[in-house]
């Protein structure tokens, strides 16, 4: 299955250490024996005052060699590259190339970001031409009468939707009602979030005009810590300051908006997209006695069994409840709700100890879009096995704003929790680790092909053995954030067999 990918990578690699650069290739950089060109981009060597790289000693390995070849200081190859050159650049983050004048593979753009934190810096930055937000209620519009709306950048309508969606309801004097969310703690939590996801990355597709953009998910089964809270990924810890990101992140000079929910109510006033600081985020800070690990595969699979949508009271208390197991107030072991608890999807909420830990404000951190594509797909395998009529999500009685035609808040114009109780293959689009073969294209001739070629893999390794090396590395790399983007497929064509081609073509580029 990975062969062709794989081999196209090392074809890449090989090809990008077996180059001369033309702008080395003159008597002063022979006899000097130095090959560090000039960034066009700043006009300094390696573009080192961009810092993307630097002129370096090369260094050679000083390991032992077999007795094959008997001579020394005869062939140019001899401890490549020294012969020619005992200085290159040597190129930091996510920069490469003879000059580091491009991007590491996987990233784009003048500062070689990740296409997906591209995109999202992008949000972040861009008005959205398409909507507003209100920062009074109706009443305060004097009824509507007086309208009241403002600007809003992408990333933040969807933050602000999040908080709208789940804010306290506001009664009038200094009087509010908590205990209501038109998403959250009830069915419509995962039909809400499947939409609101869609919706997301649609925006920026628009946006970007990358039409084929899917949101990453962030497969967190067994983690033992955020794994993806690193710099070059969703931000690293801060030296000095533990609850927030590191200055090198992206998202360090983020500001959230919406994280104070307790200022709003006091005010009998609504979120009104000010500015509220930076990310807060301490992932493994959190209260160990409500959530002592995150969710293990057993969990996800002991979840996944429960064969009951919704039950009993349809909230928080619901005992039995694949909503309510997998949003995270029942022990997902048992499925007995548990106050004193927060799992799975709850669990990683709490886990990450700062903006991501309260629900109004939550989607600031951009590890909430990562998070809820996984926690989709949980929900997609358990439609996937129990295969539900639309009759098993509840009609009635569920709390305000949770019936299966109710109307989901606050999208415009109207759609209902029960149309996202559907298959994500019926809304186009599936998640690579959930894809199965197509039956019988792949049964008939591709799997005896696949059969004789894993018999003979052992061998083609050995006979490859430096191929094997670097392969074993980019592997590495590569698998330890390959989490694979969902992949959309258009509906005339045949969905599986696209998602084969696109996994053999070797465009596996995720990041995450
Ligand atoms: C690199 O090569 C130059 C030119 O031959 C020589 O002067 C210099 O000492 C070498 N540097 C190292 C670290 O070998
Ligand atoms: C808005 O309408 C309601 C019901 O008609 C009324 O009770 C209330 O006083 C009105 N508020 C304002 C600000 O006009
Ligand atoms: C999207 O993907 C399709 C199929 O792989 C490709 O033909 C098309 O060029 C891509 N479009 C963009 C904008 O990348
Ligand atoms: C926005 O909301 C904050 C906090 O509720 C409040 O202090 C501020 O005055 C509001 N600004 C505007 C322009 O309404
Ligand atoms: C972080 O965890 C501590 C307990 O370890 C808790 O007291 C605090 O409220 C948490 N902060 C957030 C923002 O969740
Ligand atoms: C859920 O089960 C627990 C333990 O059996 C029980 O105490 C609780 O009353 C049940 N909750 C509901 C809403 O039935």
């Amino acid at each position: 299955m990975h062969l062709v990918p794989l081999c196209y990578l090392l074809w890449i690699f090989q090809g990008v250490l077996g180059q001369f650069p033309r702008a080395c290739v003159s008597s002063k950089n022979l006899l000097e024996k130095e090959c560090c060109p000039v960034w066009s981009g700043d006009g300094s060597p390696c573009g080192q005052l961009s810092g993307r790289g630097s002129c370096q000693d090369i260094s050679l390995s000083r390991a032992p060699e077999g007795p094959q070849f008997p001579f020394s200081n005869v062939d140019d190859r001899e401890n490549w590259p020294s012969v020619f050159y005992n200085r290159t650049c040597q190129c930091s983050g996510n920069f490469m190339g003879f000059n580091c004048g491009d991007c590491k593979f996987g990233f784009i753009g003048p500062n070689c970001k990740d296409k997906f934190l591209a995109y999202l810096n992008l949000a972040k930055h861009t008005t959205s031409s398409d909507y507003v937000i209100p920062i009074s209620t109706y009443a305060q519009m004097n009824n509507g009468s007086t309208p009241i709306f403002r600007d809003i950048n992408i990333y933040d309508l969807f933050v602000w939707m999040h908080y709208y969606v789940s804010r306290d309801a506001l009664l009038g004097g200094s009087i509010v009602w908590r205990n209501i969310d038109f998403a959250h703690e009830a069915p419509g939590f995962l039909p809400w979030h499947r939409f609101f996801l869609l919706l997301w990355e649609k925006e920026i597709q628009k946006l970007t005009g990358d039409v084929n953009f899917t949101i990453p998910y962030w497969d967190w089964r067994d983690a033992e810590e955020c794994t993806i809270c690193t710099d070059e990924y969703l931000g690293g810890r801060h030296p000095v300051n533990p609850n927030i990101l590191s200055p090198a992140s992206f998202f360090s000079s983020w500001q959230v908006i919406c994280s104070q929910s307790e200022e709003y109510n006091t005010q009998q006033a609504l979120c009104n997209a000010t500015e509220e600081g930076p990310l807060l985020r301490s992932p493994g800070n959190h209260d160990r006695e409500r959530t002592p690990r995150l969710p293990t595969s057993a969990d996800v699979e002991s979840c996944l069994s429960l064969t009951q949508y919704e039950t009993g009271s349809m909230d928080r208390a619901a005992n039995f409840s694949f909503r309510n197991t997998l949003e995270g107030f029942a022990n997902p072991l048992t499925g007995i709700a548990d106050a004193s608890q927060s799992t799975m999807h709850n669990a990683l909420h709490i886990y990450m100890n700062g903006t991501m830990s309260q629900v109004q404000g939550s989607a600031n951190d951009p590890i909430f879009i990562l998070h809820h594509a996984f926690v989709d797909s949980i929900f997609e395998q358990w439609l996937r096995r129990h295969r539900p009529l639309q009759e098993v999500y509840p009609a009635a009685n569920a709390p305000i704003g949770h019936n299966r035609e109710s109307y989901m808040v606050p999208f415009i114009p109207v759609y209902t929790n029960g149309e996202f109780f559907i298959s994500s293959r019926d809304l186009g689009y599936d998640y690579a680790y959930l894809a199965e073969p197509a039956p019988d294209f792949f049964q008939e001739f591709i799997k005896p092909y696949l059969e004789q070629a894993s018999q003979i893999w052992q061998w083609l390794v050995a006979a490859a053995a430096v191929g094997g090396v670097i392969t074993a590395i980019i592997l590495g790399l590569t698998s330890l954030f390959c989490r694979r983007k969902r992949k959309r497929f258009s509906e005339e064509e045949q969905p599986l067999l696209m998602e084969r081609e696109d996994y053999l073509g070797g465009n596996y580029q995720s990041r995450l």
